[in-house]
């Protein structure tokens, strides 16, 4: 598949994918490369643009990442931000020094709206600023177009050549105006149309895994996430019957989930769906066992020990479908080269399943294009929305020792808690929440009958990328609700507690 592409060289800086972001949101495809990529790859890939992104090194330092001086030499436009400003200076024959005084937050700057990079843009406004070195001399050929009360030159440009770059950091949303920056830069500097859409993307990737496939025969491990979930359908679109879905139900899914996936795979797409109930072989591995990483082993294994015995009974396949999405392969720091989710089969890749190669539809989205591939498909919202669900499931929402009764109070309460969240419009606000089973008992009351039961925790929290999280402040109301709706509809709880603890220091998850 060709399409226009915008390259942006990684110096490491916290919003590098940020800056991707904003730039698919412009619908422009882009993609991510370390900026110590060869030139090589770079010109294999025949940008239509360059952005050089910030980074937490000095340009001055002997060791200061540097990308290949040919870059400037390709006859490509180039956007330089924060870092990639002070590197093209000083790559270009400029001069960067450390400022008198350290710039950090929101300044007021003055723009010179003429050139074309901030055009329709009013000659006073604000941005993010995050920086100690600046450009103190211009290197040839560019002249400053903008400057705050601190930072005499807060960007410049090189119309001839193209080139162009702001110390401040469009990308982020304290720079009110920095959306239409970077459109000047995409739409008016590269002359690209914004032509990225999720309608062509389906079209054309369902054409490119016809081509790839043929007649061959792929095999998908579903488990109902939403990634899993949208890679067998473009699957299944592209191949229909050649493609397999098995889906392991380990008995540690959310309540309702098993039958919705057979329901939408099997009734409604018509998929090839292999279901394997498990539930009992992973109670059995699972007996006795309390410590959170062993559940999380044991899981793993036998997940991948159903799926090979089921697999073998299929025989030979061509393709293995993974549901890796852009964020993994960006994480792993390797650039482009794909690398496989362990989390996604919950405990790595099969090691004994007959297959030859590995697809991976997804690999140049970000999540919410996975969403919007999915509506594209027709897949229901709930599975489209759907908050992340740990690989092991609900085994590590259970503390202590996983039993089948244990089980179903916890499947309860957590659809109960869903509910609840969900006609108080909140699903979409708050990024996960649950409820944790605790191992602790304790005394309470109900009618005249002293009880001896135990103490349930409500999670929820908001985050954007799981790395950090808050907790969410729910509304009492809501909180009494479940709260009572538990203790009436669900046995065994006399307790339930909310934990108002971020992350960190706390993880999102119990175990
Ligand atoms: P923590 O608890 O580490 O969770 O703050 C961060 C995110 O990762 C999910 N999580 C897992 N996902 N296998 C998974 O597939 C796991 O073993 C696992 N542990 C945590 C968690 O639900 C949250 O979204």
């Amino acid at each position: 598949m060709k399409r226009d592409l915008i390259l942006i060289l990684d110096f490491g800086g916290q919003y590098n994918r940020l800056i991707a972001r904003r730039v698919r949101e412009a619908n422009v495809y882009c993609e991510v490369l370390p900026y110590s990529v060869s030139i090589e790859r770079i010109k294999e890939k025949s940008p239509k643009g360059i952005i050089f992104t910030g980074g937490p090194a000095s340009v001055l330092d002997e060791n200061a990442p540097k990308c290949s001086k040919e870059v400037f030499e390709m006859g490509v436009p180039i956007l330089g931000i924060c870092y990639g400003m002070q590197l093209m200076s000083v790559m270009l024959g400029g001069d960067v020094s450390k400022a008198s005084l350290r710039e950090y937050g929101k300044v007021e700057i003055s723009v010179n709206n003429n050139n074309i990079i901030f055009s329709g843009i009013e000659n006073k406004t604000s941005c993010w600023m995050s920086h100690t070195f600046q450009v103190t001399r211009l290197p040839d050929g560019f002249y400053g177009i903008s400057s705050s009360q601190n930072c005499p030159i807060a960007a410049m440009a090189d119309d001839k050549r193209k080139f162009y770059a702001v110390q401040f950091h469009p990308e982020v949303a304290h720079t009110p105006k920095g959306n239409e920056i970077l459109k000047n830069f995409l739409y008016k500097v590269c002359g690209l149309k914004g032509e990225w859409k999720m309608s062509s993307f389906v079209e054309e990737a369902i054409n490119d895994l016809r081509k790839k496939v043929g007649n061959k025969k792929v095999l998908c491990a579903l488990s109902g996430g939403v990634d899993s979930s949208v890679a067998a359908t473009l699957l299944h679109k592209a191949v229909g019957d050649q493609l397999t879905c098995i889906f392991v139900d380990h008995g540690l899914l959310r309540k309702g989930e098993p039958d919705e996936v057979e329901e939408v795979f099997r009734k409604q797409f018509k998929v090839n769906l292999v279901r394997i109930n498990a539930q009992d072989r992973f109670l059995n591995r699972l007996k006795g066992v309390t410590d959170p990483e062993t559940k999380r082993k044991i899981i793993g294994e036998e997940f991948i020990r159903v799926f090979e015995e089921e697999a073998k009974k299929i025989g030979h396949v061509d393709f293995l479908v993974q549901g890796t999405i852009y964020p993994d392969v960006i994480e792993s720091g390797a650039g482009d080269a794909a690398v496989i989710k362990s989390h996604h089969n919950v405990g790595g890749l099969p090691a004994h399943v007959d297959f030859e190669e590995i697809i991976e539809p997804l690999k140049d989205l970000f999540k919410d294009e996975v969403r919007q591939v999915g509506i594209e498909l027709g897949l229901p919202e709930s599975m489209i929305w759907r908050q992340p669900f740990p690989g092991p499931g609900l085994a590590i929402r259970i503390i202590g020792e996983v039993t089948k009764e244990r089980l179903d109070i916890l499947r309860e309460t957590d659809f109960i808690f869903r509910d609840e969240i969900a006609k108080a419009g909140l699903m979409r606000e708050i990024n996960q929440y649950f409820t944790v089973l605790t191992n602790m008992r304790s005394v309470g009351v109900m009618g005249d009958e002293r009880t001896y039961d135990y103490t349930l925790a409500l999670r929820a929290v908001t985050t954007t990328d799981f790395m950090t999280a808050d907790w969410a402040r729910l509304p009492y109301d809501l909180l009494e609700r479940v709260s009572n709706r538990i203790i009436n509809e669900v046995g065994h709880i006399n307790r339930i507690v909310y934990d108002i603890t971020s992350k960190p220091p706390a993880t999102i998850e119990w175990e």
